[in-house]
């Protein structure tokens, strides 16, 4: 076990799905609260009016992770908290709510690690065109600025946004996500008014915190094909690009990959890109978040038929190979990609990473004896954090680990049938039962951090064990 002394052990949560409270303090809509309003979007009918009720829990939570002996937080804003109509004068009520969290976390030791927007946008700005209107990107910008200049002088780690590539493609290409638009061809400029948020507010805050460490967060499912034949490999590739490469190959190299341009358009040219758009792009970065929950395997198939995910003729469909370990969600469970994931960042992006999640789904329960026994989870983790310390002996820079997720909470489209947290929480009482791997994970800190070098972890199969 080679953790680097300053290596930060976390766990992770976002705004929307564990705070709840969703219309205190001034909280303004967004538009996942008007998406899961409508009938037949979230699994259920349920929605993140309560979610975790983080937000009236706060110092409890904050306790928990005491206990758990993290080194780190990564939570993100609910930028309607801030800017309940996404722009105007800031409210201060959301602002100290992040107050609260932020000296809470520091009083405890605890580094916060803040991403400024989670997958959400201010449902006045949806109306207005969301990410395909321009103006959008100033109001960013000017959140951005508002929770910067607040916060900038206790909390040094920045992440400007979380999975753009797949919550647009969800958003814009399929109707998952809001704003459910079901149209391919508005994915990539959607894409790209969001780098350029990014990339000016990165900017900005630099100017003001050369000291502070600002990054982006993005997932990466390693893809390969299921079949053998040219077709699916195709396929694969293309996907590759699409989900994981459309994003973060911009933000370092500072120019969409050609392969990306010929998928859009047929001229060849990307019309929504204007005047100094790459530049601000391409905004040096300290570091990149790394989102990873497992493989996946795709097949090609007839363009059009259901599973198309491209405009331009190739179909592609996941598979769902029967051989393979899998969680509740039916994501394959492989920790051997991350460390190849964690080589190829290292040659192709040559930035340190964190792991900004990992985690996985399971159908947890409280047990007569009142114990969560989540030991699949505690298997998920141990194979990853090995994978981590291999990468680490590897010489490969990486800074921290944050499990996905600190709590139970409203996973988005699935509503609350999905489970992640390394504490249950009772959504009637909201009552949290820390979980095995909860005490697995706190001991594994402990262990890796030298605190407790004698502690016995449970599963005999973990690295370091
Ligand atoms: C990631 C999201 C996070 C959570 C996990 C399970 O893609 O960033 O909010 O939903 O998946």
């Amino acid at each position: 076990m080679n953790f680097p002394e300053h290596f930060l052990w976390g766990t992770a949560t976002s705004a929307y799905q564990v705070e709840g409270a969703t219309c205190t303090d001034g909280r303004g809509s967004s538009n996942w609260d008007e998406f899961a309003g409508k009938p037949g979007t979230i699994y259920r009918g349920d929605n993140a009016e309560v979610a975790a009720d983080h937000y009236h829990c706060l110092d409890e939570d904050l306790d928990m992770m005491s206990r758990l002996g993290v080194t780190a937080y990564r939570f993100s804003v609910s930028w309607t908290r801030i800017h309940p109509d996404g722009k105007g004068p800031a409210n201060p009520l959301g602002l100290a709510f992040y107050d609260r969290l932020v000296d809470g976390l520091l009083a405890r030791g605890i580094t916060p690690m803040l991403t400024i927007n989670h997958m959400e946008l201010p449902l006045a700005l949806e109306q207005a065109g969301g990410w395909l209107n321009r103006d959008t990107i100033d109001r960013f910008v000017e959140y951005a600025r508002t929770l910067h200049t607040h916060l900038h002088d206790r909390v040094q780690l920045w992440s400007t946004m979380n999975e753009i590539a797949l919550t647009t493609w969800w958003g814009f290409g399929t109707d998952l996500f809001p704003p459910a638009l079901g149209d391919k061809t508005k994915v990539l400029p959607a894409i790209h008014n969001q780098l350029v948020a990014h990339g000016r507010a990165i900017r900005l805050m630099r100017q003001v915190q050369p000291e502070g460490q600002f990054g982006i967060v993005g997932s990466y499912w390693p893809v390969t094909a299921a079949l053998e034949g040219a077709e699916h490999e195709t396929a694969a590739r293309l996907l590759d690009l699409l989900i994981n490469r459309s994003c973060i190959d911009v933000l370092v190299d500072g120019e969409y990959p050609p392969e990306l341009m010929d998928w859009h358009t047929s001229s060849g040219g990307l019309p929504f890109v204007e005047g100094d758009d790459l530049d601000d792009i391409a905004a040096p970065l300290d570091y990149l978040g790394l989102n990873y929950y497992g493989p996946i395997q795709v097949v090609a198939e007839e363009a059009g038929s259901g599973g198309s995910v491209t405009p331009r003729g190739i179909g592609i469909r996941q598979a769902d190979p029967a051989d393979r370990p899998k969680t509740s969600f039916g994501w394959i469970i492989d920790p051997e990609p991350l460390l190849n994931l964690l080589r190829q960042f290292r040659d192709r992006y040559r930035l340190p990473v964190y792991i900004t999640e990992n985690g996985a789904a399971f159908d947890d329960y409280v047990a007569p004896d009142g114990r969560v026994n989540d030991l699949e989870r505690i298997d998920y983790f141990c194979g990853h954090l090995d994978a981590v310390a291999r990468a680490l002996d590897e010489g490969i820079d990486v800074r921290g680990y944050m499990a996905w997720s600190l709590l139970d909470n409203f996973e988005w489209a699935a509503g609350y049938s999905k489970r992640f947290g390394l504490t249950y929480v009772d959504y009637g009482s909201q009552r949290r039962i820390p979980k095995e791997s909860f005490h697995w994970y706190r001991r594994y800190i402990a262990k890796a951090r030298s605190a407790a070098p004698e502690v016995e972890l449970l599963s005999g199969t973990c690295a370091g064990n």
